[in-house]
């Protein structure tokens, strides 16, 4: 039974600054985040979007009456929850007005959390072929303003739903996977910002895909040229570029032109969007299956995830007959076209701006975000969020 991708959505807020402006008020050379790390646009979400807004967005462009009865299964994966108790999922399941007949966790590995989402939906529905799993993948990615990380910040969320028979991706098996005890990245419980060693998580980073591609290979048979394209986990595009190189090498030119021209075209929502952690991956996928047409049914796509502290995998699926009616390519132009871009001024007064932490009541003015679910506000320590669609909460 194939079992894999069968809808695949994303959602960014409706702001975002312009790396060149960042790069000059930072007093530095603009080409540095342009083309050193690779980043054009980094979106900014205000305070009426959180990790569970962005995702519940995310699924409700994708989802319909169908798949409201048959998904079963709703796996949040994010970093960046809003409770330390209540798995974000719940409100989603609301919001989405999703069948009561659902279990719903929240998973956190860094930004490896939506891919061990995806593997939990695989062997779910291979035990429960009628179901379909929402996997939700949100985060906002917060280094405080002036530090190091500043510019590989972002926010976003892509919402998957996985079945049988899927219409756009069948997710092959096997997968190989590491786990080690690393300290490149990781948020303490009382902070609001990541603490990160960004030399060392690029060493990490590259340190992991190496051995994974290496046991990947050794499990599967498969060489780099059985593969159409490989996409990244992407905290900045160069990323991507930094592991592709360690393995391009391995194949005919061929095989190092085609994976070099889809590595470009599955950076094009990333570098306008910045890190959206453990969604990062699945934005890239996207990005390239809504932009490369030169792609066929039955080609092969290789995904690495790597989620400091540190997890990583690398799988692989098999674009699906007649996967581009699927897609949703122009909404997503539009999405990132009708953004707002905002000065660096008032990028760093957003960034600062917070919630109430002692309970009291505070409403949020949400008439300039066009998000169809926002947050509204909170009261007695408990979010209200509105769905203009439905019902508010
Ligand atoms: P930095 O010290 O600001 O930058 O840190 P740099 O000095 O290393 O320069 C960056 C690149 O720009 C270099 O290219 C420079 O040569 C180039 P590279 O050698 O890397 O190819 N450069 C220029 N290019 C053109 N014109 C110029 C110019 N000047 C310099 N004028 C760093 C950059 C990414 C480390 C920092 O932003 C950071 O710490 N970010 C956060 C951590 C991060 O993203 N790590 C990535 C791997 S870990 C990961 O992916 C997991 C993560 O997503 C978290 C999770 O799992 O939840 C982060």
């Amino acid at each position: 039974m194939k079992i894999g991708i069968d809808k695949i959505g994303f959602y960014t807020p409706h702001l975002y600054v312009d790396m060149n402006d960042l790069a000059k008020a930072r007093d530095v050379d603009p080409a540095k985040f342009t083309i050193g790390i690779g980043q054009e646009k980094m979106a900014i979400a205000p305070l009426t979007q959180d990790a569970v807004t962005l995702a519940a967005n995310a699924a409700l462009e994708i989802i319909d009456e169908s798949d409201r009865q048959a998904i079963d299964f709703v796996i949040f994966g994010t970093e960046t929850g809003v409770d330390h108790s209540k798995a974000a999922g719940v409100y989603v399941h609301h919001l989405l007005d999703l069948q009561p007949q659902t279990r719903t966790v929240e998973v956190k590995q860094a930004c490896f959390g939506a891919t061990a989402g995806i593997q939990m939906a695989k062997a779910h529905i291979a035990l429960h072929p009628n179901s379909k799993v929402l996997v939700l993948a949100s985060d906002i990615a917060r280094y405080g303003l002036r530090t190091g990380g500043e510019a590989t910040q972002g926010a976003g969320a892509v919402a998957i739903v996985m079945s049988k028979n899927p219409k756009i991706m069948a997710i092959e098996e096997p997968s190989a996977y590491l786990t080690e005890d690393v300290m490149d990245f990781w948020r303490p419980v009382y902070s609001e910002y990541a603490q990160v060693d960004g030399k060392l998580s690029n060493e990490m980073y590259l340190s992991f895909f190496e051995k994974i591609w290496e046991a990947y290979q050794q499990k599967t048979g498969l060489g780099i040229g059985d593969f159409s394209a490989i996409c990244y986990h992407l905290p900045y595009t160069k990323m991507g570029l930094k592991a592709l190189r360690m393995i391009y090498d391995q194949g005919t030119e061929v095989d190092k032109e085609r994976l070099l021209e889809n590595l470009e075209h599955s950076k094009i929502y990333n570098k306008n969007v910045g890190n959206i952690y453990t969604g990062s991956l699945y934005l890239s996928f996207l990005s390239l299956i809504e932009h490369q047409n030169n792609l066929r049914a039955g080609d092969r796509i290789g995904l690495f995830s790597y989620g400091s502290g540190a997890v990583g995998e690398f799988f692989a699926g098999i674009l699906q007959p007649g996967y581009q009616e699927h897609l949703h390519a122009e909404q997503h132009q539009k999405l990132l076209s009708s953004r707002t871009e905002v000065s660096v001024e008032e990028y760093e007064r957003i960034f600062a701006a917070t919630l109430p932490k002692d309970g009291t009541a505070y409403q949020l003015d949400d008439q300039n975000d066009p998000a169809k679910i926002k947050l509204s506000g909170v009261s007695e320590h408990k979010r209200h969020y509105v769905n203009s669609l439905a019902v508010k909460m």
